[in-house]
């Protein structure tokens, strides 16, 4: 059994069915690029980047990206991808509480479902982490799990609106996850510093 989000994504990551519902990029993330670029965007953090579709769009659209993951499988498969399509980016293993970054290093932070695999405390961390490293006038696009889900209040509550989840059976696969997680009330969550 899995003990961590990191070591299940990392377990999914690893297999060609886990990664196949993951390899395009959201039309909400793609669609930001035309936006960014009118802003003169050209650093770009993707912060929880999985198997680095968003990671890979942005830099085939001409950002200097950084995209740090804490699963290596999720990583491994983005550095080939990006070998494969000729992509120069910087993809690093890292946690997502403690950017390793300077303040006020990035004109865009993405971070698509990566910050509520946690508690409300590890969200606030994660938000002030994000906040330290974008410059002022950078933005942010991210999201959050809603409590209109039909899964939220499913579990063992281990803090207000925070749940430790059994077997979730998914389309391609069964993950056990153990970590918990936390909804909010507005799942699509942006801000510009
Ligand atoms: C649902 S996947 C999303 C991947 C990617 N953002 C996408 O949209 O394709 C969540 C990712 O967040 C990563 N993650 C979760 N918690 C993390 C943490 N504390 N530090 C670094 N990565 C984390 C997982 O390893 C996983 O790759």
């Amino acid at each position: 059994m899995v003990a961590t989000a990191v070591e299940a994504w990392d377990e999914r990551w690893a297999t060609p069915e886990g990664r196949a519902d993951w390899l395009v990029p959201h039309p909400a993330v793609a669609g930001l690029v035309p936006v960014l670029k009118a802003r003169g965007a050209q650093h770009v953090l993707d912060l929880g980047c999985g198997v680095g579709r968003h990671a890979l769009y942005f830099a085939e659209h001409g950002f200097a990206v950084e995209a740090i993951d804490g699963a290596a499988a999720g990583l491994d498969f983005a550095c080939r991808e990006a070998a494969a399509r000729d992509l120069r980016l910087s993809l690093r293993q890292a946690d997502a509480d403690t950017l390793p970054f300077s303040d006020e290093s990035f004109d865009y932070v993405l971070s698509w479902n990566v910050i509520f695999h946690g508690t409300m405390g590890d969200v606030g961390r994660r938000l002030a982490e994000i906040w330290r490293v974008l410059k002022p006038g950078g933005l942010f696009q991210g999201t959050m799990l809603s409590k209109r889900d039909v899964q939220f209040g499913r579990g063992r509550a281990i803090a207000p609106d925070t749940f430790i989840r059994a077997a979730i059976p998914r389309r391609t696969h069964t993950s056990i996850a153990t970590w918990p997680a936390l909804p909010c009330s507005s799942p699509a969550l942006s801000f510009c510093r």
